[in-house]
């Protein structure tokens, strides 16, 4: 079995370089389907995630090629399979290929996608939406089945809630649609504005993404053609640096975390002031100093802009070393509280009462056996080992390895003390 080994009490120094977002490019991976034609993403950051999509688009007869984080996607020879197992049941966004299949072959057999636990993650808008364009919607065997023998067509469509994945997957499968698709109470999210943009660098017709009303103006797949495509900076992952950087920069020392958006992740560099971060915000970086003691704040996540979900759980570890009494709710997953166990376990005071963490700090954390039980819970015990006493263990880094690219060189380039080790 593999694990992280964490030594704690290394203080953190230099500069953390923020690699391309992973909830970007799982989607413009599928995405680039749409082109039969060559596409090129640069910045893409080496991930499981990245792999097993690279895999399925190989079943599908597209050529992928990854050196030096870019990865070119030759759908020339693209050929419709139906996806029921394998590479498709590894992650969560393979269901991006139900948008962009049924878009490009209206018809779409795809097995149930895998990813993390965070309680019940339905898709029922993803296949409301599908449905208003047009496609008969089915599962058989644990498998969805979509298909549109007379096509797609353009339809207004009121999402019930701002989802993220029904907003992208509605996107794609709207992009050869005949006529206009409105999308309706939208997801507003940065990786959504990115996908917009690269469909249109294709020859798609997409207005309004990033506010809550998106349009698509059906094209021809003829009127489609490759293009080359810079993937934003991984919000998720500069967030998560900077809490490691907040609670580990040493004394009279600085941790640059560098080559992100500042206006992607204003929600939680606000939480980060409000409690007391000693930090510099620049045009692409943020560096932090060490902070006077850190101070609880009570934290609710949302949708765009509010604060990210995917950043609730490394935060919880910075409240456990605040002064004071935290509340922090989560209003997307309610039941993304599985670090509160494995942080109780290294001493930290906390408890889960339905959707809301309550943190009382500052706790002293010691290393102990943790497992990463999703991915940004395991984010959050690889930083809690960071300041733990002694030696913590990280179980299940499979999940970390998921949106984490290269993390123990990241981590041991500013100064920690992690590595690998097969037990
Ligand atoms: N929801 C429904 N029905 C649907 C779709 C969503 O009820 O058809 C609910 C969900 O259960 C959840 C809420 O709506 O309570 C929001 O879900 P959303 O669809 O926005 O999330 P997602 O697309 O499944 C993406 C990210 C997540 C991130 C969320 C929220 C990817 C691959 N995943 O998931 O990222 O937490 O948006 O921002 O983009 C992560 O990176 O760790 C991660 C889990």
């Amino acid at each position: 079995m593999r694990v992280f080994k964490v030594e704690g009490k290394y203080p953190l120094n230099g500069t953390i370089e923020v690699s391309g977002a992973k909830n970007s490019v799982v989607a413009l991976i599928p995405a680039a389907i749409l082109a039969g034609d060559v596409v090129v993403l640069e910045n893409v950051p080496e991930l499981s995630d990245v792999y097993a999509l690279n895999t399925i688009l190989n079943e599908l007869n597209v050529q992928t090629t990854f050196e030096n984080n870019t990865l070119t996607i030759d759908a020339s020879n693209v050929r419709y399979k139906a996806l029921i197992e394998g590479a498709v049941q590894e992650l969560r966004a393979s269901y991006y290929l139900m948008g962009a299949m049924l878009a490009r072959y209206k018809e779409a057999i795809i097995g149930m996608p895998g990813g993390c636990y965070l309680g019940p993650r339905p898709i029922d808008l993803h296949l409301k939406g599908f449905q208003s364009l047009g496609a008969e919607v089915s599962i058989e065997n644990g498998a969805y089945h979509l298909s549109a023998p007379n096509g797609l067509h353009g339809s207004k469509i009121n999402l019930d809630i701002p989802s993220v994945g029904a907003t992208i997957n509605i996107m794609l499968a709207a992009v050869h649609a005949t006529g206009i698709t409105m999308i309706e109470n939208a997801a507003k999210e940065p990786e959504i504005v990115d996908i917009a943009t690269m469909l249109n660098n294709m020859g798609a017709k997409i207005t309004g993404a990033g506010t809550d009303t998106i349009r698509i103006n059906g094209v021809t797949t003829d009127a489609m053609h490759g293009c080359r495509h810079q993937v934003i900076p991984d919000r998720i992952e500069a967030g998560t640096y900077m809490v490691a950087a907040a609670i580990g920069v040493g004394e009279g020392m600085e941790v640059k975390v560098d080559n992100i958006i500042p206006e992607h992740m204003e929600a939680f560099l606000s939480k980060m002031e409000e409690a007391g971060v000693n930090m510099d915000v620049d045009l692409d970086s943020v560096t932090i100093r060490q902070s006077s003691p850190l101070q609880a704040v009570n934290v609710k996540t949302g949708v765009f802009p509010g604060f990210a979900t995917d950043l609730q759980q490394p935060f919880t570890l910075l409240l456990t070393q605040a002064n004071g009494a935290s509340i922090i709710t989560d209003t997307i997953y309610s039941a993304r509280f599985k670090h509160v166990d494995e942080l109780q376990r290294m001493g930290a005071t906390i408890r889960n009462e339905a959707s809301t963490g309550i943190v009382v700090g500052p706790s002293t954390l010691e290393g102990a056996k943790v497992t990463a039980t999703d991915l940004r819970a395991g984010a959050a015990m690889v930083l809690a080992g960071l300041i733990a006493e002694g030696i913590t263990e990280v179980h299940e880094i499979e999940h970390v390895e998921r949106g984490y690219e290269r993390i123990i060189k990241k981590l041991t380039n500013v100064g920690a003390k992690i590595w690998l080790e097969e037990i």
